[in-house]
């Protein structure tokens, strides 16, 4: 029985609408945590090495035996699979738009090793495409390295320190999932019409490609380099609310206090060596941003997002601004997929209804 659009309301964010049911993750915004699988993001992003964190989050989709071992060797046959099935890069494209252009050799199949190979894809191409913003030709994998190893690797030439794999690997596992966030969301209504779990991928991370969600940590740095000196920022800042510009890295739809993951991630970055001048810095720029921010939205906390401290924990890692939201989407792959299996196994596809506010009968005319 379908319900009278007399009694709906609208709501173009959406939210105030739960569209799902999940066993993934839960986003508490007002107590400022993230549960991802019944572990707090903090501890995931400590404890959790990458292929840890994919067995965990895929345990109820894929079954409760995965065992990170075996994950570990097939993950990394299937990056030299995946190198071996790159399309070449154009120049003209961004580094997403050629991502996309990788992800679409994969095979629209939903059984474990076609999920796995999207992840395989995402780093092995997010690594060439690393290379390639700098001119360099892709670097092939190496069979005896974990994901996140593997990934600096065949991004830089040599092998990474420890520090640095552990840096990433807890970006990764950080942003392995997070409710139903916009690609989330656009994943399970593509993976609803049982479209396929490639194609669902790809939606999601077109939709993680904008400013306002995956796009925005190569803007944060963009800020941080136009203000230049931290007697700078009030001003910088109070030119950008004037333009209408948002200052990146900052607010939450759902969070209405700091996003937890913008610490688990501080914590990361604090713990790379070279890093004090740039991270004091940054947090000299931060609390002038929240006090501007507070100033000028009163009712409305705005607080640190999780892409102020991505950008920073990036560029310490020496990973090129282009190719930020490609490392993005190789951790929240891990989330697309569980939620793509997730959504299928409901067996309902997503069709929300609009409200028509057009002519009424310009025929009769
Ligand atoms: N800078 C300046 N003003 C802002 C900002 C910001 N970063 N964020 C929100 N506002 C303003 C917004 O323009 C609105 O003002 P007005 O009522 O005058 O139109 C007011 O604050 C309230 O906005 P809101 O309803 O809290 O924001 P939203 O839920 O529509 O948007 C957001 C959430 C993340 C898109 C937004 O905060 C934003 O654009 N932030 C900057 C981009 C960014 O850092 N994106 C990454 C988000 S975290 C990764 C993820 O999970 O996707």
């Amino acid at each position: 029985m379908s319900t009278s659009k007399a009694t709906l309301s609208i709501d173009t964010g959406l939210e105030t609408i739960i569209a799902a049911q999940t066993r993934l993750s839960d986003v508490d915004g007002q107590g400022g945590r993230l549960t991802i699988c019944g572990y707090d993001v903090g501890v995931l992003a400590q404890g959790f090495a990458f292929e840890e964190a994919l067995a965990l989050v895929w345990e109820d989709c894929f079954g409760p035996n995965l065992r990170v071992e075996a994950l570990k060797i097939e993950l990394a046959r299937l990056r030299k699979v995946a190198f071996e099935n790159l399309p070449s890069f154009g120049q003209n494209l961004q580094s997403t738009e050629l991502l996309r252009q990788a992800l679409a050799r994969c095979e629209d199949k939903s059984d474990l090793n076609s999920a796995l190979y999207l992840v395989a894809m995402c780093g092995v191409a997010t690594a060439a495409l690393g290379r390639h913003a700098r001119g360099l030709p892709p670097l092939a994998p190496n069979p005896h390295l974990a994901h996140c190893d593997d990934i600096l690797a065949m991004m830089t030439g040599r092998r990474a320190s420890q520090e640095e794999v552990k840096a990433l690997n807890a970006y990764l596992v950080t942003v392995c999932d997070h409710g139903l966030n916009a690609s989330t969301f656009t994943t399970r209504v593509v993976a609803s019409t049982q479209a396929g779990l490639a194609s669902a991928v790809i939606a999601g991370l077109s939709a993680l490609k904008g400013p306002l969600h995956g796009g925005a940590p190569g803007p944060v740095l963009d800020m941080l380099d136009a203000i230049g000196e931290a007697d700078q920022a009030e001003a910088w800042i109070e030119a950008a609310f004037e333009r209408g510009d948002r200052l990146m890295g900052f607010g939450h739809r759902i969070y209405k206090v700091r996003d937890p993951r913008a610490d688990a991630l501080k914590q990361a970055l604090a713990r790379l060596p070279k890093n004090a001048g740039r991270l004091a810095f940054a947090e000299a720029i931060e609390t002038t941003a929240l006090k501007r921010l507070a100033a000028r939205y009163p009712k409305r906390a705005l607080e640190t997002n999780v892409e102020y401290y991505t950008a920073l924990l990036m560029e310490a890692l020496d990973i090129p601004r282009e190719i930020f939201t490609c490392m993005f989407a190789c951790g929240r792959v891990i989330g697309w997929v569980a939620h793509a299996q997730e959504q299928v196994a409901t067996g309902r596809i997503v069709r929300p209804q609009s409200l028509y506010v057009g002519p009424l009968s310009k025929d009769a005319a």
